[in-house]
């Protein structure tokens, strides 16, 4: 029961990154092992539309991997808010992370997996950027999703080779965009 503690550690590796419209106590750049963030999940109600889903990211277990995110401190209250941001197949759990300094904490992290009705998986970065170029939903163009999520990522200091290579394959799509 969340509500039992003062405050929780949050680790966000996607829209959490780049889009914090929650409060916070402190936030920290933050890693987590043994995962890698991929855009396998679909979106229904934010990136797309139930007829025609988004792709935005998921966790996947990978052995030997790490990724790197921002972690928030946040009150219990926040995950109320969350949890119905994130209403499309995710769940929560808590899962280790190291800050920078390499001290540990345990933090919740919003995973879709593969048996959530929305899960669409494995696919060729070519055609996930085909993907993202056609999708739009409620909370705006997937396009949107993946460029600002690269250019988080990129202020963080990371460089994610599964990002940058769908970013790669969007840019000639976007090129006869305003
Ligand atoms: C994240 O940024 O960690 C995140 C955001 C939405 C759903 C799942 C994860």
């Amino acid at each position: 029961d969340l509500s039992q503690h003062e405050s929780v550690w949050l680790f966000g590796y996607g829209s959490l990154i780049y889009k914090v419209d929650f409060p916070y106590l402190e936030r920290q750049p933050a890693s987590i092992e043994g995962w890698s963030r991929r855009f396998w999940q679909g979106s229904h109600d934010h990136r797309g539309t139930p007829e025609q889903p988004g792709r935005v990211l998921t966790l996947i277990k990978t052995p030997g991997e790490r990724c790197t995110g921002m972690a928030y401190r946040v009150s219990p209250d926040v995950f109320e808010h969350l949890d119905h941001r994130e209403k499309n197949g995710y769940l929560r759990f808590f899962t280790p992370m190291t800050f920078t300094d390499g001290t540990q904490a345990e933090g919740l992290v919003y995973i879709a997996t593969e048996d959530n009705a929305a899960f669409l998986g494995e696919a060729d970065e070519a055609d996930i950027a085909k993907h993202i170029a056609d999708s739009v939903g409620p909370s705006g163009k997937n396009t949107e999703y993946l460029l600002k999520l690269s250019d988080g990522l990129a202020e963080l200091g990371v460089t994610d080779p599964h990002v940058e290579a769908i970013r790669r394959h969007l840019e000639p799509m976007l090129q006869d965009e305003p």
